[in-house]
């Protein structure tokens, strides 16, 4: 059986990316533990960290780093390192950047994601990171199903990536076809190599991946079990696919993406589950397509944050803003 750990796919910019990325949300309010969650999925393997200046762990990321470094496990040309800019700092992608850089302890990340087409209310550094008013709404500095001031927030990552040695490359995170298909004849010299979209077998969104391919773009997979409680972990065919190719059902989950060329961003508090779960099944084309159709009759996206309406997407929890 090969391992997951060793796919890689080539960005559009002719830069490899390892397809199984460790995703730095922290679990169970226990930011800190994330230092040892990167230390176990470097040790078995894991070349790519999915980090980003909202989670507050960049932190840990940055420990974790500096003792595998140290260690000698591996050098920081081995790895690839992602983190974003977070929508209260869209006037300042630089700034977003460095603070990151700086609690990550390294010198540049292999990509930078616009973390949400949006800009929200956030001050010179940011913050508050989710700006709300006295009645609890979210205050933006643009509308967000109408607004364009986001493009220009890729032009400054655009302009980040060609004057600076702190980026290797751009993309995108949380964009739908209306949002890419606004951004896209607005780029300046870069597409962005990957957007990175919530993706598992729930949530069919073959249009959308169909679109990103069409313009070199890589698709991303956060939330590749369904987040909290691992909804997909407990559909029957998953299981039984499990047990056909004698894997675990969180390999199941994630050969669905790095099979078909997209990259699984897992997170888990669970250290054994992370050092284990690295194994690829050969699951067929029929199987892949199998797992794909399971969505179609009953989708569920499982994080429906409300910075998300208005984005264009479809079955968004609450969302009254799309059209
Ligand atoms: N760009 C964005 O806007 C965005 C949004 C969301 C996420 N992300 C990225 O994607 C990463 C992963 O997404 P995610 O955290 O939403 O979801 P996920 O990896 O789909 O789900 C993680 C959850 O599933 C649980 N789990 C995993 N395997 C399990 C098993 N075998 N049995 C029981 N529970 C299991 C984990 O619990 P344990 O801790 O007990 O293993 C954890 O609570 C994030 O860390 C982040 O890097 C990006």
């Amino acid at each position: 059986m090969s391992l997951a750990t060793t796919r890689t796919a080539t960005l559009n910019n002719g830069k490899k990316i390892p397809l199984l990325g460790l995703g730095t949300v922290p679990s169970n309010d226990n930011p800190a533990g994330v230092k040892d969650q990167v230390i176990a999925a470097v040790k078995a393997g894991y070349r790519h960290i999915d980090c980003a200046w909202f989670y507050g762990t960049e932190k840990y990321v940055g420990q974790a780093l500096s003792e595998l470094f140290k260690e000698g496990v591996v050098k920081r040309e081995d790895l690839f390192i992602t983190t974003k800019v977070w929508p209260s700092y869209y006037h300042s992608p630089e700034k977003s950047l460095d603070a990151s850089l700086k609690d990550l302890q390294i010198d540049y990340v292999d990509l930078l994601l616009q973390h949400w087409p949006i800009c929200l209310h956030g001050d010179e550094n940011g913050l508050p990171s989710i700006p709300k008013d006295k009645d609890g709404n979210i205050i933006y500095d643009d509308d967000p199903a109408s607004g364009t001031k986001f493009i220009s927030v890729y032009h400054s990552m655009e302009d980040l990536l060609d004057r600076s040695t702190k980026v290797r490359s751009i993309g995108v995170s949380n964009y739908s076809i209306s949002k890419l298909k606004q951004l896209l004849p607005e780029v300046k010299k870069h597409i962005p190599v990957v957007d990175q979209i919530e993706y598992h077998p729930k949530l069919p969104q073959q249009d959308l991946v169909d679109f990103a391919q069409e313009n070199g773009i890589l698709i991303e997979a956060y939330s590749p079990v369904g987040s909290e409680g691992a909804p997909v972990l407990k559909l029957p065919l998953v299981k039984s696919l499990a047990e056909k190719y004698n894997v675990t059902v969180n390999e199941v989950a994630y050969a669905y993406h790095i099979l078909n060329g997209r990259a699984a961003l897992p997170r888990s508090s669970n250290l054994e589950r992370i050092s284990t779960n690295i194994n690829l099944p050969s699951l067929t084309r029929e199987e892949l397509d199998e797992l794909y159709a399971l969505g179609k009759e009953s989708p569920e996206r499982y994080i429906n944050d409300p910075w998300g309406y208005g984005l264009g997407f479809k079955w968004w929890k609450g969302d009254t803003l799309s059209k």
